[in-house]
């Protein structure tokens, strides 16, 4: 260790370093970055303070010499990535979408929702104009990172952001708190719409979970560290999302929009309701990962 405190002395040796460590021990990337080198400069960006919020952001910095000190910091993290298997942002606490921060532990799935984007742009076409949305519902919100970035997006509405676990909304009272938001975001520990009351909302977004379980027993360790009940939606994958289906047309306001993203699954989904007239969106993330029903479709 110490051989390697004394040969390796710049953040370009320490990138190339981790990187080659993290292809040896073949790590899998699906938590913010998709490759080696990106997700070797997020920890060391965030090791060495210097706000990791793009992994590109590590440039002017690659031939800067650490001190021993910042030698010892980042050594540290990127050998807990590999033996832990844990996920960087785990490590960091902290993941970016759609620009913003979030704070982030086990308790919430890391945010990488095909949603980001879709808020981002008003959720246009569909939402015509973003400042006549009134009430919005966040079903599943794990983190808060959808009801944050529709509060954004939307900014003369209400947000209910409602999870069936109780902890994955203490992460989310956190971030809600973090942009100022206790006013407009409610948070409700609710199983689906149970805890909701008799609100309507003019648009409900929902990242569910919806792996099915052959794709659970697949996993790469990685994705073991994120809370089972954020991922697994039984068999198909469509647990919840056959739930949802059934309930929400009661809770949409007439010309409401209903969108859930079922990642991978568009193909079950389309064979499972052939009599929905489902619209999947593209995103820059993904197309076809999210799809669109009016509640006069269900
Ligand atoms: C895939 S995560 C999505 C989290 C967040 N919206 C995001 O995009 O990062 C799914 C979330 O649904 C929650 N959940 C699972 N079953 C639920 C249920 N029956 N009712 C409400 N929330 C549920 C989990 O606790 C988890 O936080």
């Amino acid at each position: 260790m110490s051989e390697l405190l004394d040969d390796l002395i710049t953040i370009r040796d320490w990138l190339r370093w981790g990187a080659s460590r993290f292809h040896e021990a073949k790590l899998f990337f699906g938590h913010g970055c998709d490759n080696a080198h990106d997700e070797a400069a997020w920890l060391i960006l965030h090791a060495l303070h210097l706000p990791p919020d793009r992994p590109d952001q590590i440039a002017p910095y690659l031939d800067a010499r650490l001190t021993r000190h910042e030698r010892l910091a980042v050594l540290e993290l990127l050998q807990q990535r590999i033996a832990r298997r844990l996920p960087a942002a785990y490590l960091t606490h902290e993941a970016w979408q759609a620009g913003l921060r979030f704070y982030v532990d086990e308790r919430v799935l890391i945010p990488r929702s095909y949603f980001a984007d879709l808020l981002v742009e008003g959720f246009a076409p569909w939402v015509e104009d973003p400042d006549a949305i009134e009430h919005a519902l966040d079903l599943c919100t794990g983190s808060g990172c959808l009801a944050i970035l529709m509060a954004h997006a939307f900014p003369h509405a209400q947000i209910d952001a409602a999870d069936i676990s109780a902890d994955a909304l203490e992460v989310a009272r956190r971030n809600v708190a973090d942009y100022d938001l206790q006013e407009r975001v409610r948070l409700v520990e609710s199983d689906l719409f149970a805890g909701l009351g008799k609100r309507k909302y003019d648009l409900i977004v929902s990242n569910p979970p919806y792996v099915t379980a052959q794709a659970m027993r697949e996993l790469p360790a990685e994705y073991r560290h994120e809370p089972e009940g954020a991922l697994a939606a039984g068999e198909d994958g469509l647990d919840i999302v056959r739930r949802i289906l059934a309930e929400a047309k009661k809770y949409l306001k007439p010309h409401g929009l209903l969108a859930v993203e079922v990642g991978h699954n568009r193909d079950i989904m389309t064979a499972a309701f052939p009599q929905l007239p489902l619209t999947w969106l593209d995103t820059t993330s993904g197309e076809g990962k999210v799809f669109l029903l009016r509640r006069e479709d269900l």
